[in-house]
């Protein structure tokens, strides 16, 4: 991979139900970038900002809020993360920064149905889509089992939509999802269950082809 020619403002989602392994990849993602002078900052949904705030409550269940309300939050600090023009990443992105958002609105596809219809939140994330479409969405698929098994052992205390009632229908949701918008993104599906070095190697497979492709 010649970093030297590669132009930056990339802007990479990962996705997967709860366990898939994100986080890891992203730092190794990360650490790969840095060893390629790659500028590149990480983010993550819900944000650490005060609307993602609000939304950990909920999720946490120290605040009472509804589905649609969830559903709702979410877009407002999607389009915070995009727009604010302190932190928002369409100004890392506009400075020529590649960004890595550990879930983007992908989620809210695979989360917020049935309590939303699919294509009522394809629509409203519709404005997120027209301000920046992610270059690269990787789905990191593991199994609703594996999901539940890497839950259980790393945590004391799930969160109120970690069963797995819950978890089968949110992976079922992403694949119909996927099979829906499929000609407008470009999502790259990722075995998760394999060694963590394996599964990265996939990921950086597609990521250096993306940067060589768009390469000066
Ligand atoms: P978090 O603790 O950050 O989990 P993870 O490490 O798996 O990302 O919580 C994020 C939760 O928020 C996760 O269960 C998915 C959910 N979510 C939505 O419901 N809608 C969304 O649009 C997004 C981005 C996340």
């Amino acid at each position: 991979m010649d970093s030297k020619n590669f132009s930056g403002g990339f802007f990479i989602a990962f996705e997967g139900i709860d366990g898939a392994g994100k986080s890891s990849l992203i730092r190794m993602l990360h650490e790969k970038m840095s060893q390629h002078q790659i500028a590149t900052n990480v983010t993550a949904e819900p944000t650490k900002n005060y609307l993602g705030k609000h939304i950990r409550e909920i999720l946490s269940g120290d605040r009472e809020g509804d589905e649609k309300t969830i559903a709702a939050l979410f877009l407002a600090d999607r389009v915070d993360h995009l727009t604010n023009p302190g932190y928002g990443m369409l100004v890392q992105l506009g400075n020529g920064e590649t960004v890595i958002s550990d879930r983007y609105y992908l989620s809210s596809y695979a989360y917020h149905v049935p309590h939303v219809s699919l294509d009522w939140v394809i629509e409203a994330n519709s404005i997120c889509a027209a301000l920046r479409r992610p270059d690269l969405t990787f789905f990191i698929d593991i199994s609703v089992e594996e999901s539940l098994r890497r839950l259980n052992a790393s945590r004391e205390k799930l969160d109120k939509f970690e069963n797995e009632r819950r978890i089968t229908e949110v992976r079922q949701n992403y694949y119909a999802a996927i099979e829906k918008v499929k000609a407008d993104e470009n999502i790259v599906i990722i075995d998760g269950e394999r060694a963590s070095s394996e599964v990265f190697e996939d990921v950086w497979q597609a990521v250096s082809q993306w940067m060589h492709n768009h390469s000066c």
